[in-house]
């Protein structure tokens, strides 16, 4: 299993005088705006926070957001309402084959919307600048007054550089973000400082749960009364200023440090902060630091910006890399590779966090305070494992320990289960479920950690490995098994109901044996038994008498069902082909499971391409599409998945939501990386140079990739 792997490093090695010449390829794409955009912003950050930024390279004109994985916040509770009345909440009760199971949802109002709403994620603020005339009153300058502007992303450095000239004078603002801490560097450059005529300002919104698909911006800069902030102007170690912003029981430091400077509370709003450098001279640097509590010191600019070079230029050449533009005559290369790189840069600064991301990463709340969302992992993160970006992916898969005894909990405490963990699709940072039918009710979640388990194994085939999983995998695969039930009628052990298949497009109390997730099951059944076996331990019976023994996959006239109990003709009923594809997923998405007829899955593919509303799909749905083209060896018809017109990413790499979702979207992002791994480098199987591609007109290069499962 692992040899593949060091037998490509090796062979990348050897073959050094032939690497790509990642940097040039890198440039070529280092994107570049003369105007801010009305949807999404440039960004630099760490994956654990990410600071977005409009043409001034600040949050000037637009307040883009400032968003960590660390800056909650709680809402008030309702009137009379305590926070023991979380933990009392009951849901509904539904029938799972003669026994009750508590599912959370239609509970208590306004509890049950408390705890959909909460905690919720803050902007934590927004850095500008300030222009004040000869006089020293502030001047409204907007966006229109610039001229000359011009901004670029350099990825190689992760460093903002924007320029643009107000009234004939030019002036310059270099961005970057620390790497190890949740820091900014900011230099600015202009004469307009000589003349004390350039300023920065820091200022800070309210937050609440109160918006759904709040994008593009995150909290309120009128609601003043809700939150305070306070000035500290004491420095201490190389801090020049802090200010702490309280919102209900949520406070957050911001510290400010660099060149020396005086900072003052402004007039122009309650929360806002004007900054004028010290000294009149045609520079002025500083850093601002994030956190949630005050730090002994704050990094200096320089510091910060050496620190995202090194670790940017790290990541560029350490990690695996795809050149599919080099050499390929295909008019279609140069976009795929725009995206390649935009999203690998993305990728870094939006979802290689200590949590699964949401799905719109840290540029905002776009999917309401949909919070850490364990179902998406796969499409999120399960990609840094085939790119080789194991200490980025070891951040958040974590999280399966750390949310392992509330998972134990929901199965059998909350649920009655006998056994195992059950994974919440939507949790909060302690592991807590958000209230809600689909989260309650959708099982593909589940068995995304052995997945992930697995593609360690593969990377790390060690003990430790096996060990650092066990826990994890024995009380997965242990739900698993309890959940399916033995149909004595049959003598099949059936997957609900209730449940969600992966489109949530069933209805949940008649829905059983969904083929994708008999499918999934069946696989990583597979997974936890060998998992076991290398530990040399025994294989709970139950495990093994489940996955063999697990129901057909439902097939009818030649082709799959979407589930057992759906009517024949779904493949023309509305209400089966609006959603995700993932029918064509069981060869495709998945490596073909025992007792999959490679013919009925093909044809089932084939007719899921022409029978699915594809103009209704969205974000992974086109990568997955693709690589159930790749499987099969439709090539060309993978690429037509890749660069679909409804599946867009914007001048700077955003994933474009779509037709329905808001933008960005970076489960888009993560399938395209983790199809484009796959494509390039294979799978299980697979044979040849970069079996998704075409032979003609494409020449790919993979360095330090993995195969796909
Ligand atoms: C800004 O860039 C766009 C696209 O590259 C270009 O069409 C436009 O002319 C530019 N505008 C200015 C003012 O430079
Ligand atoms: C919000 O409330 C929950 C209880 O539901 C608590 O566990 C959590 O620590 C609180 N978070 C914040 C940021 O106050
Ligand atoms: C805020 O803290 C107070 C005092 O500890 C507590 O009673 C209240 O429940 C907390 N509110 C929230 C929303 O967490
Ligand atoms: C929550 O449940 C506990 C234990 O059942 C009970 O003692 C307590 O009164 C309940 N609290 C509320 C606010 O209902
Ligand atoms: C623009 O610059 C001129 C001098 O070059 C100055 O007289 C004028 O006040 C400036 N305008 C503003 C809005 O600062
Ligand atoms: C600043 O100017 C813009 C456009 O001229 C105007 O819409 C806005 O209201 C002004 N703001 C203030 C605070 O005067
Ligand atoms: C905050 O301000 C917005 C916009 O003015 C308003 O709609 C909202 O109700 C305010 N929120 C609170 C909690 O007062
Ligand atoms: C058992 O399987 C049969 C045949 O598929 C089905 O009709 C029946 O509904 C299943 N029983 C239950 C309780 O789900
Ligand atoms: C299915 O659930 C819906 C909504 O809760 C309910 O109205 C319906 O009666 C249920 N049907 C069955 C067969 O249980
Ligand atoms: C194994 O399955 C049987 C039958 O479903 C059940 O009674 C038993 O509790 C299960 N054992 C474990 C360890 O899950
Ligand atoms: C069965 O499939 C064939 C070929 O795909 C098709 O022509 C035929 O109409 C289908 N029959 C039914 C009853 O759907
Ligand atoms: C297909 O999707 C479009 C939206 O993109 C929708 O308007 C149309 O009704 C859908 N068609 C069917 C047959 O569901």
């Amino acid at each position: 299993m692992w040899a593949p792997l060091v037998a490509s490093l090796y062979a990348w090695s050897v073959c050094a005088s032939d690497a790509i010449d990642r940097q040039a390829l890198i440039a070529r794409y280092n994107p570049t705006r003369n105007a801010s955009s009305a949807t999404t912003p440039m960004q630099v950050g760490n994956g654990n926070f990410a600071f977005g930024a409009d043409i001034t390279g600040l949050q000037t004109f637009q307040p883009w957001a400032i968003l960590s994985t660390w800056g909650w916040k709680n809402d008030s509770l309702p009137e009379g309402e305590t926070i023991q009345d979380v933990y009392n909440y009951t849901g509904i009760s539904l029938d799972n084959h003669g026994r009750l199971v508590e599912y959370m949802f239609d509970g208590p109002e306004p509890m049950q919307q408390w705890m959909i709403s909460n905690p919720n994620r803050a902007n934590l603020g927004a850095v500008g600048l300030v222009f004040w005339s000869e006089q020293g009153t502030v001047l409204n300058v907007t966006e229109s007054d610039l001229t000359s502007v011009k901004q670029v992303l350099d990825l190689w450095t992760g460093i903002l550089t924007s320029n643009f000239v107000f009234n004939g004078t030019g002036i310059q603002v270099q961005t970057s973000s620390a790497q190890t801490v949740d820091s900014i560097s900011v230099s600015v450059s202009s004469s307009l400082l000589e003349t004390g005529q350039l300023g920065v300002f820091v200022d800070f919104p309210w937050n609440d749960g109160s918006l759904k698909f709040s994008d593009p911006f995150v909290g309120f800069w009128d609601n003043a009364s809700l939150h305070t902030t306070t000035l500290d102007t004491t420095p201490h170690g190389t801090i020049g200023a802090e200010i702490t912003h309280t919102l209900v029981n949520s406070t957050f430091i911001t510290s400010i440090g660099g060149d020396p400077f005086t900072i003052t509370r402004d007039s122009l709003a309650a929360h806002r902060y004007s900054i004028r450098p010290s000294t009149k001279s045609g520079t002025f640097s500083f850093s601002t630091t994030w956190g949630l509590a005050s730090p002994e010191s704050v990094l200096s600019p320089s510091a910060i910006s050496l620190s995202s070079s090194q670790t940017w230029e790290d990541y560029w050449t350490t990690s695996g890399f795809v050149d599919v533009f080099t050499g390929s005559t295909d008019p279609r290369a140069d976009e795929l590779q725009r995206r390649i790189i935009l999203s690998r840069y993305l990728m870094r600064v939006n979802e290689a966090g200590d949590y699964p991301p949401q799905e719109s990463g840290l540029v905002n709340n776009g999917w309401s305070v949909l919070r850490r969302t364990v179902r998406m992992y796969f499409w999120h993160c399960q990609h840094w494992a085939l790119w080789n970006n194991w200490d980025l992916l070891w951040r958040s898969s974590s999280v399966y320990d750390r949310f392992l005894a509330t998972s134990i909990a929901r199965a059998q405490v909350q649920q009655g289960w006998p056994t195992g963990a059950r994974w919440g699709k939507m949790s909060d940072p302690s592991g807590r479920s958000a209230p809600g039918q689909i989260n309650e009710l959708l099982i593909w979640q589940q068995p995304h950690p052995l997945v992930f388990a697995n593609y360690e194994y593969r990377a790390f085939p060690t003990t430790a490995t096996l060990r650092k999983w066990e826990q994890v995998v024995r009380n997965t695969a242990d739900w698993m098994a309890t959940f399916a039930w033995f149909n004595e009628t049959t003598g099949f052990y059936d997957l609900g109901p209730p449940l969600y298949q992966v489109a949530e497009d069933n209805i949940f109390n008649n829905t059983y044996n969904p083929s994708f997730e008999l499918a999934y099951w069946r696989l990583t059944l597979g997974f936890a038994e060998t998992w076991l076996e290398r530990l040399g331990e025994t294989v709970p019976s139950n495990w093994t008498i489940v996955k063999n023994g697990l129901a057909k996959l439902p097939v009818n006239n030649g082709t799959y069902k979407v589930f057992e109990d759906v009517e024949d003709n779904f493949w023309t009923d509305p209400m089966y082909i609006n959603d995700h594809p993932a029918l064509a997923g069981l060869h495709g998405w998945l490596p073909p499971t025992e007792g999959l007829d490679l013919e009925t899955s093909m044809l089932t593919t084939e007719k899921v391409w022409a029978s699915w509303n594809v103009s209704n799909l969205w974000g992974w749905d086109f990568p997955q599409l693709a690589m159930s083209a790749a499987r099969i060896g439709n090539q060309e018809q993978a690429l037509e998945f890749l660069l679909h017109p409804l599946f867009q990413f914007d001048d700077v790499g955003m994933p474009v939501g779509g037709v329905r979702v808001p933008t960005p979207y970076f489960p888009g992002s993560g399938a395209l990386l983790y199809a484009i791994a796959m494509m390039a480098e294979g799978w299980d199987g697979s044979s040849g140079n970069a079996p998704g591609f075409p032979a003609e007109g494409w020449n790919v290069r993979a360095e330090g990739m993995s195969k796909a499962m």
